[in-house]
């Protein structure tokens, strides 16, 4: 059986692996292709986690190793129990060639595969493969740490490892009746001086000298070509580690203010309770803003019972902030609403009035919420009747009061919120789509409305004819 280099490609892949597993001792060539057609094979399964190929072969017979599927990824523990095999009895002189970095993809790229046999940076490991009278080819074996390879080997021969070059090995006398491990250190392109090519060349060329130089001594041997790592990781493990999917892009939320506690007026239990984030006022005469939540105020000359409640806060500044609520029964609705009935805001016995019934309203079991309660813009707060309060500005920002139904304890009820659902843009759609709806209908209605004609002419009656005469 032959198969030529060039003519390597008209067979299918999953054909070429068969013959490999087949027949472990097969002639050189196509030993080769196939073991090449392994690595193509791997490399289009594009499944790649950290591996590094292995070439293993000898001037004496080699054991065959357990097959290798294309994909299969050769577990260290095989490799050990492999190398049990190969080098059970006798002694044995091992050359490992162990390049800095080599992938499978290093014999793709740089192999010359697709017939371009000429432009094969690995010529005189092919010489040897095919020369020598078994070899093994191990695609993709487990590549945990780099000194792996080097202790099994070490393990198995029972012998620590000798760096070896050319020069050296040609003036070194073997022994070959105890076990020998020579290492020779090969370079792997960094990219700086020379390109990959003419590295993995130059590799090669010693390769071809130390195996010269193996045969001209007439030393039986054993070679192994691998990598100290791969070179190429293409895998999911270069996948960046971090978070899948969508996410935020803004920066994080700054961890918020610690937050004040509500106001809770107390008698007989909490009675009032209210909240804001900023309680801010402007009086006259003095346009810059004053913000009261930032004091504790007290809470004397407050009161409820079922159907009104007043809070009064009275700051250290002589300020006094007073919320007048009631709760009532609307017989339209049938049901209790409270509302924020005034607010008033005295100093210096000045008083200015404002009237919230017009926005400022919740089932009396809710409490009420709005993120700007003011009295210039989108005014909640209106001025009460008679009274000239332009120059006195309320704004409260994240505003929320409970007069009625604390039933919670001290936390407010569910909060009926100043934003009503329908806003102006949910009204637009609907009333679009409404629109459209209608439309749709009459159309179809219409159209359901045509009958088919009960009476057709008759081509081959007689025609009508329409007297003239008349
Ligand atoms: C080779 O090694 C063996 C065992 O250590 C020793 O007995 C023998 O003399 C050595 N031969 C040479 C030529 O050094
Ligand atoms: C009202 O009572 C609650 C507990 O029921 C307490 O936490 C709060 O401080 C009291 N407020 C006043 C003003 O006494
Ligand atoms: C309210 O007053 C505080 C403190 O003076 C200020 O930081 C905040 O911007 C004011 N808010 C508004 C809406 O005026
Ligand atoms: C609640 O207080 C208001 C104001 O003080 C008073 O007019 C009203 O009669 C009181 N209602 C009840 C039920 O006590
Ligand atoms: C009030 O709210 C706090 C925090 O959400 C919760 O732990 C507590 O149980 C609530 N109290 C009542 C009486 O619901």
């Amino acid at each position: 059986m032959t198969v030529s280099w060039s003519g390597s490609r008209d067979h299918s892949v999953a054909e070429k692996l068969h013959e490999k597993m087949a027949e472990p001792r097969f002639s050189g060539r196509s030993r080769l292709a196939a073991f090449i057609a392994v690595f193509v094979a791997l490399f289009t399964s594009g499944r790649a986690t950290s591996q590094v190929p292995l070439l293993f072969w000898s001037s004496d017979g080699l054991p065959p190793l357990a097959s290798t599927t294309a994909g299969h990824i050769t577990t260290n523990d095989q490799l050990s129990a492999y190398f049990t095999s190969a080098f059970g009895s006798a002694s044995h002189t091992v050359l490992l060639f162990l390049q800095d970095k080599l992938s499978k993809d290093d014999f793709t790229v740089f192999g010359g595969v697709f017939g371009n046999k000429q432009e094969s940076a690995f010529k005189n490991l092919e010489a040897a493969l095919h020369s020598s009278s078994s070899s093994l080819a191990v695609p993709a074996m487990e590549w945990t740490d780099s000194s792996v390879i080097l202790t099994l080997l070490q393990e198995k021969l029972g012998v620590s490892p000798l760096l070896v070059d050319a020069d050296t090995l040609s003036q070194l006398s073997i022994n070959t009746s105890v076990s020998n491990l020579l290492l020779i250190n090969l370079p792997y392109c960094t990219g700086l001086h020379k390109s990959c090519k003419e590295v993995l060349q130059n590799n090669d060329e010693i390769m071809g000298k130390v195996l010269n130089i193996m045969k001209a001594k007439d030393v039986p041997y054993t070679a192994i070509y691998t990598g100290l790592q791969p070179s190429r990781v293409i895998s999911e493990t270069s996948v960046p580690n971090q978070s899948v999917g969508r996410s935020l892009l803004q920066a994080p939320t700054p961890t918020p203010a610690p937050v004040t506690p509500p106001i809770i007026y107390n008698q007989s239990g909490p009675c009032i309770m209210l909240w804001a984030k900023n309680l801010n006022v402007s009086l006259p005469g003095n346009s810059s803003w004053i913000d009261l939540a930032a004091d504790r105020p007290s809470l004397a000359g407050s009161m409820c019972n079922e159907t009104d409640s007043l809070l009064v806060l009275t700051y250290t500044s002589g300020l006094v902030l007073r919320f007048a609520m009631s709760n009532r029964r609307y017989p339209v609705s049938a049901r209790h609403w409270f509302t924020l009935d005034t607010v008033e805001l005295q100093v210096d016995g000045r008083t200015a009035s404002f009237s919230g019934t017009r926005g400022i309203y919740s089932p009396a079991e809710y409490s009420f919420h709005c993120q700007s309660v003011s009295s210039f813009q989108d005014a909640l707060l209106v001025p009460g009747s008679g009274q000239n309060v332009s120059q006195w500005r309320l704004n409260f920002v994240d505003f929320q009061i409970q007069g009625f139904g604390l039933t919670n304890g001290t936390n407010f009820s569910y909060a009926s919120d100043c934003a009503g659902f329908f806003t102006a843009g949910i009204w637009m759609g609907l009333l679009t789509s409404l629109l459209m709806l209608l439309i749709f209908v009459y159309g179809l209605h219409m159209i359901m409305q045509l009958n088919t004609m009960d009476r057709f002419d008759d081509p081959k009656g007689p025609s009508i004819s329409v007297p003239q005469s008349e």
